[in-house]
């Protein structure tokens, strides 16, 4: 009992020091008596002051895909911008102390007419009259409009597919030029404590900058919220990068296909053919610009160009391995052979190109043996054995191995070449891949 009338009488006093104090309780009588007071005589279309400030925070919530064939940069995210609407304040009125906000939309009060510059997807002024705007009582005014924003991004694919691109989004003031909307960064500039990451892009560093653009000779403000977004490689190194370099080493191993086998056309037409149809994959995802070439791009076609290289020695040394027309060496062939053919892949234990490791004479006998062995595979014997003998003969008259010329058959020639075309094949493949990656991997 005692304690009831206690607590009416504080009631009764705490109503009694408000009401002189002109103190009113929240209600929506009193909501709606500020909100008649505040918009009566309001015009949206007038903006708050000569020159209004407003900042801008770019609040990102995700990337959603950057798509380097189209150059589109697609993000979900929420633009907050405030400004000051001195019309719409009510602290110096005690009557409304106790109401903190007010909501409203653009429908009721004027919003900045701001656009995203470089959108892909629609060229109008942000707006939503959904997101309601919160005024406090100083007339300070937070918007929030959020959306999905599909801008241009000019992708540089040099160095596809560990490439590194820079996106941005460039909101500007439409209609007022930057002496009526001055657009100014909000700190922090890009919020990215909601950001969740994208399985291909790792979103290494985003910022914001406040420029001016002209248009028909008036100065509008902007802001650019530039992204840096790297690829996130694995899924390229296993998919792309690994089996092209695994089929570049295919084209190596024709040469090592011995000729009898009849399976080497079939082998090399089948590397070049795998190789075509994954250029065609690959161009899939690269864009069709020609502003920048890509360094992958470049590697497939040079490989290409191997591969088809291949096929046409392989049909050179097939042809003279099995000589149909049974004509005679030509004596600059023979010379060619010996000179330079013989030594640059070091056929059969001969003096190597480098010139070390000169081999003895009675080593030398054995080797010949040995070459010959080889040739008996499809020669008849015989004929082997008066090459033989004239080896040894031309080989005994003089020991100075520099002068000696000896006398190579259609099929050891064959078979030099594809131990030089393998040296070769294999020097280039190995060089063109080198410069590829160490290119590709001094960027990432
Ligand atoms: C406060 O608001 C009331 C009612 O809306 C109005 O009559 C009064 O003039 C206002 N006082 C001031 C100081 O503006
Ligand atoms: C309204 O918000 C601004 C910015 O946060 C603040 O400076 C001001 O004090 C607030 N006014 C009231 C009455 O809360
Ligand atoms: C960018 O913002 C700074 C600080 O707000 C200001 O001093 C500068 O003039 C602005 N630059 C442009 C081009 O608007």
């Amino acid at each position: 009992m005692i304690v009831s009338i206690i607590y009416g009488a504080i009631s009764f006093l705490v109503l009694a020091t408000s009401f002189v104090a002109g103190d009113e309780p929240y209600s929506t009588n009193l909501e709606m008596k500020l909100r008649n007071y505040l918009f009566t005589n309001y015009d949206p279309l007038q903006r708050p002051s000569k020159t209004v400030g407003t900042h801008v925070t770019l609040n990102l919530l995700t990337v959603n895909s950057l798509d380097i064939k189209e150059e589109k940069l697609s993000i979900s995210g929420y633009i907050y911008i405030h400004w000051e609407d001195l019309r719409l304040s009510w602290n110096g009125n005690t009557t409304y102390q106790n109401i903190r906000f007010l909501f409203s939309n653009e429908n009721y009060m004027w919003r900045p007419a701001v656009i995203v510059e470089n959108s892909v997807s629609d060229m109008s002024v942000i707006s939503d009259e959904n997101t309601l705007m919160r005024i406090n009582g100083s007339g300070f005014v937070v918007w929030t409009p959020g959306g999905i924003y599909e801008t241009n991004c000019a992708c540089d694919v040099t160095y596809y597919p560990l490439d590194t691109q820079i996106c941005s989004i460039v909101l500007s003031t439409w209609a007022y030029t930057s002496d009526e909307i001055l657009l100014q960064l909000g700190s922090p500039a890009v919020q990215t404590s909601k950001y969740s990451e994208n399985g291909e892009w790792e979103l290494m560093s985003v910022f914001g900058q406040n420029t001016s653009t002209t248009r028909e000779s008036k100065s509008f403000s902007r802001l650019m919220f530039t992204l840096i977004l790297r690829r996130r490689p694995l899924f390229h190194i296993l998919n792309t990068i690994l089996p092209v370099v695994i089929m570049a080493t295919l084209i190596v191993m024709v040469f090592k296909l011995p000729p009898e086998s009849g399976e080497r056309i079939g082998m090399s037409l089948t590397a070049v053919l795998t190789y075509a149809v994954y250029l065609t994959l690959i161009s899939d995802n690269i864009p069709r610009t020609s502003l920048s070439a890509c360094i992958l791009s470049t590697y497939l076609a040079i490989i290409l160009c191997l591969s088809a290289l291949a096929v046409i020695l392989t049909i050179i040394v097939l042809d003279l391995y099995f000589n149909i027309e049974g004509d005679d060496v030509p004596a600059w062939l023979n010379r060619f052979t010996h000179h330079v053919m013989v030594r640059f892949s070091c056929w059969k234990g001969t003096t190597c190109y480098n010139g070390r490791n000169r081999v003895t004479p009675t080593n030398k006998k054995q080797v010949l043996l040995s070459s010959n062995a080889v040739l008996n595979l499809g020669d008849s014997q015989i004929a082997d054995q008066e090459l033989e003998k004239k080896r040894k003969l031309s080989f005994d008259k003089t020991t100075d191995d520099e002068n000696t010329v000896l006398e190579y058959s259609w099929k050891e020639i064959a078979l030099i070449m594809d131990k030089c075309f393998l040296y070769i094949f294999l020097f280039l493949v190995l060089l063109a891949t080198l410069i590829t990656f160490v290119n590709l991997g001094c960027n990432y």
